[in-house]
């Protein structure tokens, strides 16, 4: 170690003596050590007499000193060396300032006479490579080319020259390389240069180590890590889980039932893989029937959903990553039938009244029906409520007849409320009825009929003329005209005069009457045929005998046969 030193004095010394020469001149005597930094206190720097061309055994007359306000050395009197005084840190004296020259004056006295002394300090290598920070962090895009450059911070080294940084290595990686650069002002930093394109979907971040080494002997070194995040590009888009979500669910279901999720997945990072959810290519009507939440694609039912309005949708869906790309889909939403229509029954055309006198089998309806709800939901069967003399019958698609089924009498019913019962084949099965009044009109099918089966009349004689004997009575159950009877007398066993000069009947009432007085003396009964009519125009009628009997009355004096009378009347007894 101490060889090596004095042989690098002396190199330097020499260079030294020269750059003084030209700088310096003014100074005549000049004295040049060059020795390394942190000598240990009380190092020989050299002798400073011998150098000076001083004779040892002078010294004590010539009484040679160094000046006082120097403290870097110590001069030993008597034998003319110079020491160090204490550990001499050139960084510390001198910082990056390649050259580092102590000065300090030797006076002689005997003549007196002054020498500049200048001492360099040489560098040695006694500081290693470090970074500012303790590791570098960079963020790089996953879509950097090769060729893109990365500078580092440079390692600092406070010594100088050969000791000084040198060079930077990199810990082997697939990526990156590195190419060492120099700033103008001499600082050697680094750059990453990349190799070969990152893929982030693969690795995330990438740790490397960069050491820089100087030149000294020993070698320094400093290392540092550096973390590499490779910053997601957004270069995939999100990924729908399905092309076509399907799904099916029951009409009639509460508001905010879930219909489904959609779900799309994204490759990326952060906001690049955060995913909206749209609908797209959604018609007006279906978007106030569906809600989204656009975070995480949940779809709900905003209203109620009605199978007989549509039973299917299809949802255009879009999902789109912070990074603006997008994925699209459809959903495809089926709705199930409930049971929830019952049937529709219209009366598309009635006949009412219809004569008694129809024959079975003829229509008295037309009666459509139609159930919205689907299959087994919308199939409708018909029924007649009462026992009623009427049938159903299926006519055309939803159409079905309403038929007599037997013969009818307007006598007996003039009238049904006929109710019909449509019901479907859902669970619960659901019905509609719907009454239609048919109303039997009449035919003129009942003959009159008289009160009694025949009659007997009782007639004093002497009867005035035009006197009501009796009176019959025949009822009508038709209707109307149908019902209005006339009476007329037929016949009777009179036979001596024609009928009418001595009985009438009035036709509307019944009523009989005599039309002369009747003498008991004469006919005692006599019987006769009444005829009642009704006003139908195929008129019917009945026919009900009369008998009649006169009923003596005192009416004949007794008479005197003989003697006759006289022209008085009175009798000549
Ligand atoms: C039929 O229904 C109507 C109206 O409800 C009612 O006035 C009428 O008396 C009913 N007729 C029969 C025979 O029930
Ligand atoms: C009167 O009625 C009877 C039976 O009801 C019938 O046999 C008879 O022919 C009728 N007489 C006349 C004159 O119509």
């Amino acid at each position: 170690m101490e060889t090596r030193h004095r042989q690098t004095a002396g190199a330097v010394r020499l260079q030294i003596l020269l750059l003084f020469s030209l700088f310096c001149r003014a100074f005549s005597e000049q004295i040049l050590y060059s020795i390394p930094e942190e000598m240990a206190k009380g190092s020989r720097v050299g002798n400073l007499a011998k150098d000076l061309g001083l004779n040892v055994r002078e010294l004590p007359l010539r009484k040679l000193l160094v000046n006082s306000e120097n403290k870097y050395f110590t001069l030993n009197e008597e034998h003319g060396n110079l020491y160090v005084n204490y550990r001499l840190d050139r960084e510390k004296l001198c910082g990056e300032i390649p050259l580092c020259v102590l000065n300090l004056e030797a006076v002689v006295e005997n003549p007196l006479n002054i020498f500049h002394v200048n001492v360099a300090i040489q560098d040695i290598n006694d500081n290693t490579l470090w970074f500012v920070k303790n590791n570098i962090d960079l963020e790089i895009n996953e879509l950097a080319q090769p060729g893109a450059r990365f500078p580092l911070e440079p390692a600092q080294d406070p010594d100088v020259g050969i000791n000084s940084l040198q060079s930077y290595h990199l810990s082997p990686n697939p990526y990156f390389v590195l190419e060492l650069k120099e700033n103008p002002d001499g600082n050697k930093y680094a750059e990453l240069v990349l190799e070969k394109p990152l893929e982030r979907e693969k690795e995330r971040s990438l740790n490397l180590i960069l050491s820089s080494v100087d030149g000294g002997e020993p070698v320094k070194t400093g290392t540092v890590p550096i973390k590499i995040n490779i910053i997601d590009a957004n270069d995939n888009s999100p990924i729908f889980t399905e092309k076509i979500y399907k799904v099916s669910m029951r009409e009639n279901l509460p508001k905010g039932t879930l219909v489904l999720q959609v779900k799309a997945t994204d490759a990326d990072e952060g906001t690049n893989a955060r995913i909206t959810y749209y609908f797209s290519n959604i018609p007006q009507r279906v978007q106030q029937l569906f809600d989204l939440d656009a975070s995480n694609g949940k779809i709900t039912a905003k209203g109620i959903l009605d199978f007989e309005e549509k039973n299917s949708y299809t949802i255009g869906m879009e999902a789109r990553d912070g990074g603006s790309l997008t994925a699209h889909s459809k959903v495809q939403i089926e709705i199930l039938d409930e049971n929830d229509n019952a049937p529709e029954v219209t009366l598309t055309s009635v006949s009412s009244p219809i004569s008694e006198d129809s024959l079975p089998g003829t229509v008295i309806a037309l009666i459509k029906a139609r159930d919205r709800d689907d299959g087994g939901n919308g199939d409708v069967t018909f029924r007649i409520k009462d026992n009623f003399p009427f049938k159903i019958t299926s006519f055309t698609n939803n159409y079905y007849k309403l038929l007599t089924d037997s013969t009818l009498d307007r006598e007996r019913t003039p009238e049904y409320n006929i109710t019909i019962i449509a019901t479907d084949n859902g669970s619960p099965r659901l019905s509609t009825q719907k009454t239609i009044l048919l109303q039997i009109s009449d035919v003129n099918d009942n003959s009159p009929v008289f009160e009694k089966a025949s009659y007997t009349a009782y007639m004093p004689e002497n009867n005035p003329s035009g006197a009501s004997i009796f009176s019959v009575k025949a009822s009508d159950r038709d209707l109307d005209r149908n019902t209005r009877v006339t009476y007329s007398i037929l016949s009777s066993n009179l036979k001596e005069l024609p009928l009418s000069s001595y009985i009438s009947i009035n036709s509307q009432t019944g009523v009989v009457y005599a039309q002369r007085s009747f003498d008991y003396e004469q006919f005692r009964e006599f019987e006769l045929q009444v005829k009642a009519q009704d006003g139908g125009s195929l008129p019917l009628s009945s026919n009900v005998t009369v008998r009649v009997f006169i009923v003596d009355q005192n009416d004949n004096s007794p008479r005197i046969l003989y003697p006759s009378l006289g022209a008085d009347g009175s009798a000549l007894f």
